[in-house]
């Protein structure tokens, strides 16, 4: 053989391996000793709005892409097939060529596609251009759609169909996200969106990240480089080379962008809210009470270890409902943890607006527990600024520690800490602050942390931070409003 004839003979044998390797990716994917498990935790989750929030290269796309594939093949590991059609929203057409029709397209096995209808461009070399329909051949022997939209056509090209599944690839404005969940209310079906929040606290904050309206349907999960076990140093160091603090937060860590207006900014969900443990007895220290009737009724037990630690072990929040039910509610829970009761009722900390008497009733709360059988101790510190700077010294203070865990579970005070926002004349917006209020009696009923101070500052300087927070956290009012 000539050597012209051995690099030829070389160039086909690396071709076809390079074929046969694309051929089977779908069939590789996670299934080496290489796990990318946050992915597998998206895959298995059964939630009809599942989120994944990811820094940027932490692998959100590949994964939105292979939850399509496995939709419409009908080959999906974790859920119940049955043929799907679906759509794949990108947010312009030439980020849909460049990132999920190139990823959907090297997932899908060259005889699995039926069909190929493209916008523009040739159906034969279809990865470079804008594709409007795939037709694929599903494993119950008929079709499935993959339907690809892109944002910049705007909402009325979202109208009309009846879908299985949509997946987002990055944020889509909230009219599109609204559209495309009409799309799939017909046929029980299910939004996914893969994304890095950059934008700030858009709408995507407001109902998935916080989930403000509750629903069961929304999961999400934040992904950053260190999940992504097929990054490569080179490529890590290459970016954060280039990335400011702010920046590395949402494109490493895929955390919301502007932490700019929330009061508790120093509280970081990956370490301050921890999974829940068996807390020993002695650690028990008090349960702290925000009463509300019509209003939620936040009550959290506190635990405190040798070292100053404080955990937030349990969560009763309710509203609209009486203090006869309360009460049975947090009788329930402190006998389930083994509260320690003092001559046969429980002991509380409750703020002081308990005191006053209830329309309902001719007795106060504090009365009316009494009878129920907590002792409700209304006389707590309420100062706002000083309660909230040392809450923010317990999340992380200036030496940077933490001393403030809160168990997954208690759900409520963690939307409540992630939408506290500054409002008007320097005090935080008065919405869904119960638990904020109690978490704030408490940590003031503990002995003053004493830190290191590091010089006091001047009335000037005082109050030009005040000016200052107040010009951005009016500015950003206006951003969320
Ligand atoms: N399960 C996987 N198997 C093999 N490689 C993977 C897997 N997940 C991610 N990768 C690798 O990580 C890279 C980044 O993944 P992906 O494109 O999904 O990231 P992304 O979070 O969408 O990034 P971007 O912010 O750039 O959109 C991919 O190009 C791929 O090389
Ligand atoms: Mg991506």
């Amino acid at each position: 053989m000539t050597v012209p004839e051995i690099i030829n003979e070389i160039n086909l044998i690396e071709s076809e391996q390079k074929r046969r390797r694309r051929e089977c990716k779908i069939d590789e994917y996670n299934a080496g000793e290489k796990k990318h498990l946050k992915q597998i935790a998206f895959h298995q989750c059964d939630k009809k709005n599942r989120w994944v929030f990811g820094g940027n290269r932490s692998g959100k796309t590949e994964c939105g892409a292979v939850e399509t594939v496995w939709l419409a093949r009908g080959i999906h590991p974790y859920k119940e097939n049955k043929p799907r059609d679906g759509w794949v929203v990108s947010l312009s057409q030439q980020v849909q060529r460049d990132v999920a029709q190139n990823k959907i397209l090297s997932y899908l096995k060259k005889d699995w596609i039926e069909d190929i209808v493209m916008i523009s461009g040739k159906k034969g070399s279809a990865e470079s251009g804008v594709i409007d329909t795939i037709y694929i051949k599903n494993v119950f022997g008929s079709v499935s759609k993959i339907g690809f939209k892109s944002c910049d056509q705007g909402r009325e090209k979202f109208q009309g169909t009846s879908l299985d599944f949509v997946w987002f690839d990055e944020e889509p404005p909230e009219d599109i996200y609204i559209e495309c969940k009409m799309r799939v209310l017909d046929k029980c079906g299910e939004v996914f969106g893969t994304m890095t929040p950059l934008k700030g606290l858009t709408w995507v904050y407001r109902t998935i990240y916080l989930n403000e309206s509750m629903d069961p349907d929304v999961w999400y999960e934040q992904m950053e480089w260190a999940d992504n076990p097929y990054l490569s140093k080179d490529e890590i160091e290459k970016f954060s080379k280039f990335l400011s603090q702010e920046e590395l937060l949402s494109r490493k860590y895929g955390g919301f962008a502007s932490g700019m207006g929330l009061v508790y900014s120093e509280f970081d969900e990956r370490v301050n809210v921890i999974e829940p443990f068996e807390v020993p007895i002695d650690w028990y220290d008090k349960i702290s009470i925000d009463p509300g009737l019509h209003n939620p009724l936040s009550c959290h037990w506190y635990a405190c270890d040798y070292d100053g630690n404080v955990f937030v072990i349990a969560e009763h929040y309710d509203k609209q409902k009486t203090v006869e039910y309360h009460a049975e509610r947090i009788r329930d829970i402190s006998n389930r943890l083994k509260w320690p009761v003092k001559n046969g009722r429980l002991e509380a900390i409750i703020d002081s607006a308990a005191n006053q008497k209830t329309l309902a009733s001719e007795k106060s709360v504090t009365e009316l527990f009494y009878d129920y059988g907590i002792i409700a101790n209304p006389y707590v510190n309420k100062d706002l600024f000083a309660g909230i700077n040392r809450v923010k010294s317990y999340f992380k203070n200036a030496l940077g520690e933490r001393k403030l865990f809160i168990f997954k579970n208690c759900v409520n005070m963690i939307r409540e800490i992630k939408g506290y926002f500054w409002g008007n004349n320097d005090a935080p917006v008065k919405k869904d602050d119960h638990a904020m209020d109690e978490l704030r009696y408490y940590i003031m009923s503990r002995p003053e942390n004493k830190e290191k101070k590091t010089g006091e500052k001047s009335i000037i300087s005082r109050n030009k931070e005040k000016l200052i927070r107040q010009h951005r956290y009016s500015d950003l009012r206006y951003k969320i409003n």
